[in-house]
């Protein structure tokens, strides 16, 4: 939620930070704003709705000279999106400007007492009596106020601070929300996001909780809340620059949907060794796995629903009791959960912080956790005992396509390796497993290419009032993820239900041309979900299969088909998911949605 971006060096500071914005937009775009210091003064520009309105005023930042400055992109949390609300937030003087991502907790209180003390607030946000605080402890040296202040913070903060004395400098803090810095030469930057950076500089320093950076152009110090100088490794970061861009396509989602099979190669190939599964992430393949008597998988929204279906993975092939839970519910659940719970924490982003609040509540309570993470130093990869990241590359597109299938495909990985490690799988399933396994990326190629017909059908569903998606098994789990789809870029209310739930209650919602999407891909359950879409049928449904190639009895039943490739059971979510990602997309074409912004929301939730 919210991206923020800060720069000071040799060239002009506004285009580098609405440049900077452009990258972080995905993180939250209903109002944005930048300080930019010119001389000794601040010059701050804000807008309402999205970061071109930010570029229009400020003619591309030409408009704003300066050398150094800060900026943000907001998903409003505290306060309507106005521009009063937007960042960056000043001090009555105008001596100090701040961005901020996160949430101050104890915003309250503090506002109560500043009030008092003869400060004026201009906003509704929790992120205002940051900058007063600073303006009341400030001593001359900023770095020094950041920590005082920092110190009376309760909440999550990625701050960014400049102060009209000195204006080359910018100092950042760090507490549970990301911040990078980017080590340039006569020139550094720090954002929330390492896509703001690689077009600038590809050394990077991850700063952790508790730590503070003061940038110059010549140097970047990184200190404790004692004010210690600490030596922080540079990362050389190697992503591609295109990875970030839509590269001729309309959407980044559709980029990211076909993106699809290279992604889930790359996150298979580097864990394949001689007809094995060789994990190349640190301590995995030390992991006791005897010592675990059930796995309890958590996270939020599609990567929620990435666990439900990999849940079907390994309870088949390791025959262990496995619990999917919302990470948002985990963490109130007083969760019976010990030293002998293997917890799997999913997340694309590694910042979401109900996932994060249920990770540490399990994890106090003895459990190891193992995270499955696309972000490379993240805050879920840095807390987990065990990561394994999914190399999926910059996911831009709020809806996530290749952060879930790339997901998918280390569950599978680890399941069939757990299997085979706890000695119920043996070397002959295993192989056979093994080998279907390593077809993934060609099945999901081969979805792809199979169903140029899903744009016309999306003419056909478009103007849908609700979708239903239903599917028993591994095709539920396929259902959820369909319908999250389908609401979160096109609007259209949809609901997924268990194909065998109909006849329990919303069957009573089936009548005349309601579009129903049934998944049908399960071998083992065709013939009942089947009989789920005579009934549906026949209460005036419209019927759209998605199954294999082969499964004729269903072209009498349903109104229109998509065909998937054949593929091994409990792996079939990965290819199945694909043509409903697309149906989502086509659909919301059509009715002119916001596909890779969609309303509401934000990529990185990293707030409750
Ligand atoms: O970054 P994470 O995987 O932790 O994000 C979890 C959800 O917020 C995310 O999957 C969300 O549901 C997506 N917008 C769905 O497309």
């Amino acid at each position: 939620m919210c991206g923020i971006v800060g720069y000071t060096g040799n060239h002009e500071a506004a285009p580098i930070l609405l440049e900077g914005l452009k990258k972080l937009e995905y993180r939250g775009y209903d109002s944005a704003g930048i300080a930019v210091m010119n001389g000794n003064a601040i010059s701050l520009n804000k807008v309402s709705g999205r970061i071109s309105n930010l570029c229009e005023k400020t003619d591309d930042g030409k408009a704003t000279p300066g050398h150094a400055g800060i900026g943000h992109t907001r998903w409003a949390t505290h306060g309507a999106p106005t521009v009063v609300n937007a960042h960056p937030h000043m001090s009555n003087d105008g001596k100090f400007a701040i961005v901020h991502n996160g949430i101050i907790e104890n915003y309250l209180l503090l506002r109560d007492e500043l009030q008092q003390k003869g400060y004026h607030f201009n906003s509704q946000t929790d992120t205002e009596v940051v900058v007063h605080l600073i303006d009341m402890y400030y001593n001359g040296n900023l770095k020094d106020t950041v920590i005082k202040v920092a110190s009376i913070l309760q909440g999550s903060y990625a701050l960014g601070v400049v102060c009209a004395d000195d204006p080359e400098t910018v100092v950042a803090a760090k507490k549970s929300s990301p911040l990078l810095i980017g080590v340039g030469n006569g020139e550094n930057y720090f954002a929330s996001d390492v896509t703001a950076l690689v077009p600038y500089t590809r050394d990077i320093i991850y700063l952790d909780d508790g730590e503070f950076a003061e940038i110059t152009r010549e140097k970047v110090v990184v200190f404790d809340s004692t004010g210690k100088d600490i030596s922080k490794e540079i990362n050389h970061v190697n992503w591609d620059i295109q990875a970030a861009e839509k590269g001729g396509y309309e959407h980044f989602m559709l980029k990211e949907i076909m993106e699809q099979p290279n992604a889930v190669n790359a996150t298979m190939t580097t864990r394949l060794k001689d007809g094995d599964i060789v994990w190349d992430d640190p301590g995995l393949d030390a992991l006791d796995l005897s010592s675990f008597n059930k796995i309890v998988i958590t996270a939020c929204g599609s990567a929620y629903y990435a666990g439900c279906a990999g849940r079907y993975a390994f309870e088949q092939l390791c025959r262990i009791p496995v619990q999917v839970e919302l990470a948002s519910e985990l963490r109130y659940n007083d969760p019976i959960i010990d030293e002998h719970t293997l917890l799997i924490v999913l997340s694309q982003s590694g910042e979401t912080a109900d996932t994060i609040a249920a990770m540490r509540e399990c994890m106090s309570r003895g459990a190891s956790a193992l995270s499955i993470v696309n972000v490379v130093g993240s805050t879920i990869a840095k807390i987990a005992d065990y990561t394994i990241y999914t190399w999926a590359g910059p996911e831009i597109a709020v809806a996530t396509t290749k952060g879930y299938t790339t997901q998918l495909t280390v569950l599978y990985l680890l399941a069939l390796w757990m299997g085979k490690k706890l000695g119920k799988l043996d070397d002959e399933r295993f192989n056979l497993l093994l080998e279907s396994l390593k077809t993934l990326p060609d099945s999901i190629q081969e979805a792809l290419d199979m169903n140029p017909m899903i744009p016309e059908l999306a003419k056909k569903y478009h103007q849908a009032k609700a979708v239903f998606f239903i599917g028993r098994n591994t095709d539920y789990a396929v259902a959820l993820e369909g319908a999250l789809k389908m609401k979160e870029i096109s609007y259209i209310h949809a609901e997924s239900y268990a194909a065998g739930e109909l006849k329990h209650g919303t069957i009573a919602l089936i009548d005349d041309h309601q579009p129903v999407v049934a998944l049908c891909c399960n071998a083992g359950l065709q013939e009942k979900t089947i009989s789920n879409i005579v009934e549906v049928k026949a209460r005036g449904a419209e019927v759209l299969a998605v199954t294999c190639k082969g499964s004729e009895e269903i072209v009498s039943v349903a109104d229109d088909i998509i065909y998937v490739p054949q593929t091994e059971t409990v792996f079939s979510a990965a290819a199945e998911i694909i043509p409903l990602q697309l149906l989502a997309y086509y659909v919301a074409k059509e009715n002119g949605c916001d596909i890779d912004k969609p309303k509401n929301l934000a990529k990185s939730v990293t707030v409750e």
